[in-house]
């Protein structure tokens, strides 16, 4: 079992085939290299002195890419923790989802809740305001990352920018750098504001296309899947087909591959071919959405 971690073969070794497909269900994060760099940049952010006028970052990727993913991991490595001598909770990088809707007051809400902050729906919105700076300077924040911003950015273009200048307040107020992610519509909707666009470093998760890259990244899920046999996923027919299938996003190979590898366990198998590919119940997303319109 040459082509497996050593966790992996710890897998192989001590598991039931029903605990090895539990295995395979689990969230797994492969560092490729556009990920790697991104999340340096991520702690140059972090990492940043204080000035008047903080670095920001736009992760802009299509849904299904692994924006989040990256998020999470930073988050990880990131997380709060209580200091030692004070008993003060210090958070250097908080992580938040946007609300649905451009609504500063949810915003503000989303923010003290991830905080553990009570709140009440009937304050006033500047104190509210005031208390989430207060609160973000206190755990000593240093990094706000706001996911799914598109959300908020999707409303008319006069609620857009009243949700544009929540951010940039913020961000002078506590002089912490931000990053935003969300899909191709956040990064239009920053454009639309001269002064936040070049204040906004875009970072794009580009779609996976057939290169050394994707190789390696089917490589690394290849160490990872409990089969016993190698499979060579980066075999050219294999390797096409599993990138056509997907249609280069990285949450629908991580998904092939799971549906793959179960069958091949239960196949007994024990390794993905073409054959395995061909049979496992997957749509590519474009087909997904034909079928809805039938419907
Ligand atoms: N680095 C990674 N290693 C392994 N699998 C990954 C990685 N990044 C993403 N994935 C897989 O892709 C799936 C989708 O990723 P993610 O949820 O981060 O996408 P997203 O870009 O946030 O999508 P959306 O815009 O719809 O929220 C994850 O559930 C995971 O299975
Ligand atoms: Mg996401």
């Amino acid at each position: 079992m040459k082509h497996l971690h050593d966790k992996t073969k710890d897998i192989i070794n001590n598991y039931s085939d029903s605990e090895r497909v539990m295995s395979i269900k689990k969230p797994k994060w492969i560092g490729y290299s556009q990920a790697n760099s991104i999340l340096s940049r991520f702690d140059e952010l972090l990492n940043y002195p204080v000035n008047h006028r903080m670095p920001n970052i736009l992760l802009v990727g299509d849904s299904n890419n692994g924006k989040t993913a990256l998020l999470n991991k930073f988050l990880k490595v990131n997380q709060s923790f209580v200091e030692e001598e004070t008993s003060k909770l210090v958070v250097p990088v908080l992580l938040i989802q946007a609300p649905p809707e451009p609504d500063e007051r949810r915003f503000y809400n989303t923010i003290l809740e991830s905080l553990f902050a009570p709140y009440n729906s009937s304050e006033k919105i500047e104190m509210k305001q005031q208390r989430v700076i207060h609160l973000l300077k206190k755990v000593e924040l240093r990094l706000l990352i706001i996911d799914e911003i598109h959300h908020v950015l999707a409303g008319n273009l006069s609620k857009q920018r009243s949700f544009l200048n929540v951010l940039k307040f913020l961000s002078n107020e506590l002089r912490i750098s931000m990053v935003c992610s969300g899909t191709k519509e956040a990064f239009n909707a920053i454009q639309t504001d001269p002064q936040l666009a070049n204040r906004f470093e875009p970072k794009v998760l580009k779609k996976w296309r057939n290169d050394e890259e994707y190789l390696r990244l089917l490589a690394s899920f290849e160490r990872l899947l409990p089969l016993k046999e190698e499979s060579l996923l980066i075999e050219p027919s294999i390797s096409t087909k599993i990138l056509a299938m997907s249609e280069g996003l990285i949450g629908e190979i991580s998904r092939i591959l799971e549906l793959s590898s179960i069958l091949a366990i239960e196949s007994g198998l024990e390794k993905i071919n073409k054959n395995i590919l061909n049979n496992i119940d997957f749509v590519p997303p474009s087909d997904r959405k034909k079928m809805i319109f039938k419907l």
